[in-house]
């Protein structure tokens, strides 16, 4: 693809975000805008309804239950996480406008390459090999390297406070709390999804890269003792996975898909407990119906961890628009969190058992969000046909449309208004539905599948006589027709994809 056909295809991808309600922004748009803030309209919220929902779903079958801790905390908190002092970006800034921008970021947007672990010196040179120049004005940029911090200033009550930058430091803090919820047996785990704030110098990656985000983030109390003798590693120790280490990132080798077990001979992962967190964060992924060949784990290089982590992977997802991108962390923080809050708050965070042992639990971390796999869900799932080519799609996988069904009285006529009302009234008890009554058949079956809704029921003059309606599929265009009374059993089944959708008219008497 040349770079007007790319950069037009971006423009496409943009305007539909835009006119189906998806993502809004940067918001406040009456204002101009302010950089990596962004609204979730009507679709784009039920979308990420759906993610949440997911997340919420395979943590929860793993035993990992949810809380919500408060977003704003004292200083005192960031001083004891490390954040404070060293959660911070690189910047450079432009000679001739004087702007300012993240300066691995810049590195990574122009090459296809992790520039986390290159040193200042070695982005300083990259930069001027590679001729990188200031995105705004294209002026030379400045040849040092400063820091800013990412963290977001208040003040409570006169005390200094920050918006947390992450909900995992607000995971650890209830520690005492957990220990009696869950009846003083280890591992445990606890997840949180909301919100989390960073002062990111200039944002330009759509919802990728906010400064307001939402974080969904899973952490794993443990045993260290039980590290290698994890019970739930026996049931996923063959699965196969797309590892890619950071030996053979350095020599530029391709990936060698491996299962977790041998990921574990070869020292990839430290751990059984650290490669069962590895596969429930890829299976998150592989649950959004993301398609497997699109993610890869990528091991971070060891001068490119974050301070807390002793191991570290990403999961990366390839996007239509950015390439390889970054969605998820998994962190072996060890005891390093619940040492510090226990140093700078004065309390014990400590874990004894009936036998009288005493030790810090170690943490496993999931880290992710739910704006980067919505975001990825509408890059991969969004086609734009060229002139000609047919309709504009946006075939999400099923499960994860924002909207489940469609209900289109075929006519205005009273009889079949009743009858298309009672079946909203029936299906919004499970599903989300959209009704609509307005407009020729064929431009309500269009605009319903632009917003990648799976199927439409039409209500006809045979349903007044024979208590059926047809139900259309999105991909295939096909109808059948399904009784009344069946209709949520094999909505849910078509949904969910148990059954194939002829079938379905089939199985239903
Ligand atoms: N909690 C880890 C992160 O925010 O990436």
């Amino acid at each position: 693809m040349s770079n007007q056909q790319k950069e037009n295809s971006e423009k496409d991808f943009l305007a539909f975000i835009k006119e189906a309600g998806l993502v809004w922004g940067p918001s406040p748009e009456i204002y101009g805008g302010f950089a990596g803030f962004y609204e979730y309209g009507p679709l784009g919220k039920l979308l990420k309804n759906k993610v949440e929902n997911s997340i919420r779903r395979v943590f929860n079958s793993q035993g990992l239950r949810e809380i919500e801790a408060p977003t704003i905390l004292p200083d005192v908190v960031w001083k004891a996480s490390g954040h404070l002092e060293t959660f911070s970006d690189r910047i450079i800034q432009c000679s001739k406008c004087k702007s300012t921008f993240r300066a691995d970021k810049l590195i990574e947007e122009n090459h296809d390459i992790s520039a986390d672990a290159f040193s200042d010196k070695k982005i300083l040179e990259f930069i001027e090999k590679n001729n990188i120049v200031c995105p705004s004005c294209k002026g030379a940029l400045e040849k040092e390297i400063t820091r800013q911090s990412l963290m977001m200033k208040t003040k409570i009550a006169g005390e200094d406070a920050s918006l947390r930058p992450e909900t995992a430091t607000t995971t650890y803090l209830p520690f005492p709390r957990f220990i009696s919820y869950f009846r003083k047996k280890l591992p445990f785990g606890v997840f949180q999804i909301g919100k989390a704030y960073r002062n990111e110098i200039s944002p330009r990656q759509h919802v990728l890269r906010g400064r307001e985000f939402t974080q969904a983030e899973g952490q794993i109390f443990l045993d260290p003792k039980t590290k290698n003798s994890w019970e739930k590693y026996e049931t996923i120790k063959k699965e196969i996975l797309p590892f890619w280490d950071y030996k053979s990132q350095e020599k530029n080798a391709e990936i060698k898909p491996a299962s977790v077990e041998q990921a574990l001979k070869k020292k990839f992962i430290n751990s059984q407990a650290y490669g069962w967190c590895i596969y429930l964060a890829y299976m998150q992924f592989v649950n959004f119906g993301i398609p497997k060949e699109k993610i890869r784990l990528r091991q971070h290089h060891p001068d490119e961890k974050a301070f807390y982590a002793e191991d570290a992977w990403d999961i990366e997802v390839k996007l239509e628009n950015y390439g390889w991108f970054e969605m998820c962390g998994v962190h072996d923080r060890t005891d390093y969190d619940l040492k510090q809050h226990a140093k700078f708050s004065g309390q014990k965070l400590e874990f004894k058992t009936e036998d009288g042992r005493t030790f810090v639990p170690h943490v496993l971390e999931i880290a992710f969000g739910s704006d980067r796999p919505t975001y990825a869900l509408i890059d991969l799932f969004y086609e734009k046909k060229a002139e000609g080519e047919g309709k504009t799609t946006f075939s999400i996988p099923y499960h994860m449309a924002p909207i489940d069904v469609s209900i289109f009285p075929l006519i205005k006529k009273p009889e079949l208004f009743k009858i298309a009302l009672d079946i909203k009234e029936e299906l919004e008890r499970d599903f989300i539905v959209d009704y609509d009554e307005s407009g020729s058949i064929g431009r309500r079956y269009l605009r319903s599948s632009t917003q990648g809704t799976p199927l439409a029921i039409t209500i006809d003059f045979d349903s007044i006589e024979k208590n059926d309606v047809t139900i259309r599929d999105r991909d295939t265009e096909k109808q059948i027709r399904v009784p009344i009374a069946n209709l949520r059993h094999v909505i849910r089944q078509l949904i969910n994809g148990d059954i194939e959708f002829e079938l379905a008219g089939k199985v239903v008497k």
